[in-house]
C-alpha cells in the first residue's frame, strides 16, 4: 500500500524502496502520529468534513490503532513505506473507506514535523529525569565531603587544595545547565506545524491553532513554509545532547584517572567495574570510559543533521529524513549511559585518607604565603616572587613550605617570618575560602543547599505531562 501510485505508470524500482524506507526506525513515532490523527480528525469535522458518526469511527478506530501498536499487534511491514503509511494502512483495514477521509489537508511534510517534535517533547523530559539521577548521585556524594580536603588541579598538576564536594559538584553545575538548556529548547519545541500541509497551509478550513492546543503546543507556526522545512529543533537538541556527552566524558575521564593506581582517590563498587580475560587482578572503570567513549557519537550525531541540513532549500526535502536516526541514537545512547553512571558515583567510595595526604603536596600552599604577604602591605607582584623563592629553596632542600627553619626564612625575605606557618596548613587555606562559590567548607555547603533546591525544582520539570495522552 502505497500514499502515491495514481500518476506513475508502474511500482517503484527494488532499490528505491530500499533507500526510501524509514519505517524500520521511524515506527517510534506510531503513537505520537496517531495523536496528531486523532487532533487532526477532530479539525476536519469541525470544518464539516467528517460527520460526527464519522468521527465518533474514526476516533475509536484510531485508539484501537493505538493499542494494536502498543501491544504489538499492528506492526510495520516491509511493504510500509513509513510509518504515516503503515498507520494509515492500520487505519483502512479498520475503517475502508472512510480511512481515506483522515489525509485531507494533511502531508506527510507537516506530520512527520510533528510527530518528531511531540516525541523529543515527550523524552526531553525522560532525559532530564536521567540527568536529575546522576546530578542526584554527584550531590550526594558531594554532601558527604565538604570537609574533606583534596588536591585541586590545573594542568592536570598540584594547584591549591580544594574540598573534593566542590570538585564533585563542579560536575554538576554543567549538569543543571544541561537541564536548563532542555528547558529552554522545549519552549522554542512547543510550536505546531500540523495544518501547514506540504508547505502553503490548506485550502480547507482547518484549525491549527486548536490542533496545536489540542497536542500540548504553545501555538501554531506563523509560516507554513518554514514550519516543515524547519529542523533547528532536531540540531538544537543534538547540541545539548552532544555538549551533555562532553560532560560526562569530562566525569568519566576523572573518574578514570581517580580510580588509576597512582591517584588511588575512589574505589569503584564491584558492580559497577569489569575484569580483564587475562589479568586476574583486573578492576576496570569501564563505565567511566564508555561514557567518554560515547561523546563521539553523540557529537557525530549534531555534526549529521547540520551538514545535512546545510544548503537546503525551502521548503520540504528528503533529505530531512536522515533527521531522525541521530536523535533516537543520542537518547537510546544516553539513557544507557546516564544510570550506568549514576549508580557507579552513588555507589564508589572515597578514599578520605589519601586525598587529605595529597592535598598539600606539589607546593599547593604557595599562594597562601603569597596571600598572606600580600595582607601585610607587599603588593603582590613582589609576593608570588618571594614565594616563588621559597619554592625553589623547598625543591632544593628536598622539604615542604611550613619545614623551612625560621632563619632560612628570614634569608629569602626580610618580609617573611615564621607567623608566616599559620597559613601553611590545608585545614587554614580551605576556611579561609568564605567568599561565595569558593571551596572553603560553607561556600561549599551552601551551593550543596542550592544544587538540591534546584533538582527537586527540575524533578518537578522532568515529570510533568507535556503530550496529552
Ligand atoms: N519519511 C519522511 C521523513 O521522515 C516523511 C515525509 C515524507 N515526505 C515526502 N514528501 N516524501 O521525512
Amino acid at each position: 500500500m502505497k500514499l502515491w501510485g495514481g500518476r506513475f505508470a508502474g511500482g517503484p524500482a527494488e532499490a528505491l524502496a530500499r533507500l526510501s524506507v524509514s519505517v524500520h526506525f521511524d515506527w517510534r513515532l506510531a503513537p505520537y502520529d496517531l495523536l496528531a490523527s486523532k487532533a487532526h480528525a477532530r479539525v476536519l469535522a469541525n470544518a464539516g468534513l467528517l460527520d460526527p458518526e464519522e468521527l465518533g469511527e474514526m476516533l475509536a478506530a484510531l485508539d484501537d490503532l493505538a493499542i494494536a501498536v502498543e501491544t504489538g499487534q499492528f506492526r510495520p511491514t516491509v511493504e510500509d513505506e513509513d510509518v504515516h503509511t503503515a498507520l494509515e494502512r492500520g487505519l483502512l483495514e479498520r475503517l475502508g473507506t472512510l480511512g481515506g477521509k483522515l489525509r485531507a489537508g494533511r502531508s506527510r511534510n507537516d506530520q512527520v514535523a510533528t510527530d518528531l517534535r511531540l516525541y523529543l517533547r515527550d523524552h526531553a523530559r525522560r532525559l532530564a529525569g536521567q540527568i536529575g539521577e546522576l546530578a542526584e548521585a554527584l550531590t550526594e556524594q558531594a554532601a558527604r565531603h565538604v570537609d574533606t580536603p583534596a588536591p585541586g588541579m590545573t594542568h592536570l598538576q598540584h594547584a591549591q587544595p580544594v574540598v573534593f564536594g566542590h570538585q564533585l559538584l563542579a560536575h554538576v553545575q554543567p549538569l543543571l545547565r544541561d537541564l536548563d538548556r532542555l528547558r529552554d529548547w522545549d519552549a522554542r519545541t512547543a510550536v505546531s506545524p500540523l495544518g501547514s500541509g506540504a508547505l502553503a497551509g490548506s485550502s480547507l478550513p482547518l484549525d491549527p491553532v486548536a490542533v496545536a492546543k489540542e497536542l500540548g503546543f504553545d501555538s501554531a507556526a506563523p509560516n507554513s513554509m518554514d514550519a516543515v522545512a524547519d529542523r533547528d529543533f532536531v540540531a538544537e537538541f543534538l547540541f545539548v545532547t552532544a555538549l551533555l556527552g562532553v560532560h560526562l566524558s569530562r566525569l568519566g575521564e576523572e573518574v578514570v584517572l581517580w580510580t588509576s593506581q597512582e591517584f588511588g582517590w575512589v574505589v569503584l563498587d564491584d558492580a559497577f567495574t569489569t575484569g580483564s580475560s587475562i589479568m586476574p587482578q583486573k578492576k576496570n572503570a569501564d563505565i567511566a570510559e564508555l561514557a567518554r567513549g560515547k561523546a563521539g557519537r553523540l557529537i557525530g550525531g549534531l555534526v549529521t543533521v547540520l551538514t545535512m541540513l546545510k544548503g537546503l532549500p525551502l521548503a520540504y526535502d528528503r533529505d530531512m529524513q536522515e533527521d531522525k536516526e541521530p536523535v533516537f541514537d543520542a537518547l537510546d545512547t544516553l539513557e544507557l549511559v546516564l544510570p550506568a553512571l549514576a549508580g557507579m558515583i552513588s555507589t564508589m567510595t572515597v578514599r578520605v585518607d589519601v586525598l587529605a595526604a595529597s592535598a598539600p603536596i606539589g607546593f599547593s600552599l604557595a599562594t597562601e604565603v603569597a596571600d598572606w604577604l600580600v595582607r601585610k602591605g607587599v603588593p603582590f607582584r613582589e609576593a608570588h616572587e618571594i614565594t616563588g623563592q621559597l619554592v625553589a629553596l623547598c625543591a632544593v632542600r628536598e622539604c615542604e613550605l611550613h619545614e623551612v627553619s625560621d632563619d632560612e626564612l628570614a634569608t629569602v625575605s626580610e618580609h617573611l617570618d615564621p607567623s608566616v606557618r599559620q597559613v601553611l596548613s590545608v585545614r587554614s587555606a580551605l576556611s579561609a575560602r568564605i567568599t561565595p562559590g569558593s571551596t572553603g567548607p560553607g561556600p561549599v555547603a551552601d551551593q550543596l543547599a542550592a544544587v538540591t533546591e534546584s533538582l527537586i525544582g527540575w524533578h518537578r520539570w522532568a515529570t510533568a505531562t507535556v503530550v496529552p495522552r
